[in-house]
């Protein structure tokens, strides 16, 4: 099949951007999104033009890396899948296939679909770690946790950290982001020790990168590869309001963790 690729290129944060247009023939259906991008930065590097950057790394879903606006939908069509795990057999023959880095003010563009997602990595570091004495390793059912609270966690758990939810949202908001992983720990009784400290912090960092406020739009979950629920949002909402209402410094209490 014949598809026309309308790339975004950009040098670097200092340069303006455009489109530029890529006529691309013998696309396989069976190629993956990404192999189709190899197969045009071959074909540019043979010409002696610039590859089009772009953000990879496992190709299959896990690690987050990969990111592109695709024909105004982050991560492309499909429900429940990043951009490595897209097929060409998702366009038609004679598809026009606009490719847009995610665009929000906390994710600055480094190149081309290239952004820097860095500040998701600072709200992580912002939560720190649990503090829960776990010694060696203990045996898997020594701590017991209902099915469905475990299933909850591990749903939030699977996030990715990959960005969608920012670059979906009307108001560039992480909250998906952050609710994920606020809840992962605060349903766990592993995550208990600061699990108030854990929610101001993370929301304290949040709004210092300059993310958005969530106004339930709801895009973030329909975009979220790993179709992360907003109902993570509400609880994080409840996490942060308990914590600031009764959180309280170990030195005002006398102690420390
Ligand atoms: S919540 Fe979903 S879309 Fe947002 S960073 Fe995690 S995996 Fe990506
Ligand atoms: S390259 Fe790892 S999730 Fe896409």
């Amino acid at each position: 099949m014949k598809i026309t690729l309308k790339v975004w290129r950009q040098k670097s944060a200092d340069h303006d951007g455009r489109f530029a247009a890529y006529p691309i023939d013998q696309v396989s259906p069976d190629m993956s999104f990404l192999e189709m991008l190899d197969v045009v930065n071959e074909t540019l590097v043979k010409k002696g033009e610039e590859p089009i950057a772009f953000d990879h790394d496992c190709r299959e879903g896990i690690c987050g890396s990969c990111g592109s606006v695709i024909n105004g939908r982050a991560h492309g069509p499909g429900r429940g899948i990043a951009t490595c795990q897209l097929h060409m057999r998702s366009f038609k023959d004679g598809d026009e296939v606009v490719l847009e880095p995610w665009r929000a003010k906390a994710f600055p563009i480094i190149k081309d679909l290239v952004v820097d997602r860095t500040a998701l990595d600072r709200i992580q570091q912002a939560g720190g770690y649990t503090g829960a004495k776990t010694g060696g390793i203990p045996d898997g059912n020594a701590v017991l946790i209902p099915k469905p609270i475990a299933d909850e966690a591990m749903d939030a758990a699977a996030c990715i950290g990959c960005g969608a939810c920012v670059a979906a949202c009307p108001n560039s908001s992480a909250m998906l982001f952050v609710a994920a992983k606020v809840s992962q720990l605060a349903l766990l009784p592993q995550g208990q020790a600061q699990r108030k400290e854990r929610a101001l912090r993370m929301v304290e960092q949040m709004d210092k990168e300059g993310f958005g406020n969530c106004s339930n739009n709801y895009a973030c979950e329909a975009e979220c590869p790993k179709q992360i629920s907003v109902a993570h949002i509400a609880r994080l909402n409840r996490e942060f309001l308990i914590a600031k209402a009764t959180y309280q410094k170990p030195a005002e209490v006398g102690g420390g963790f």
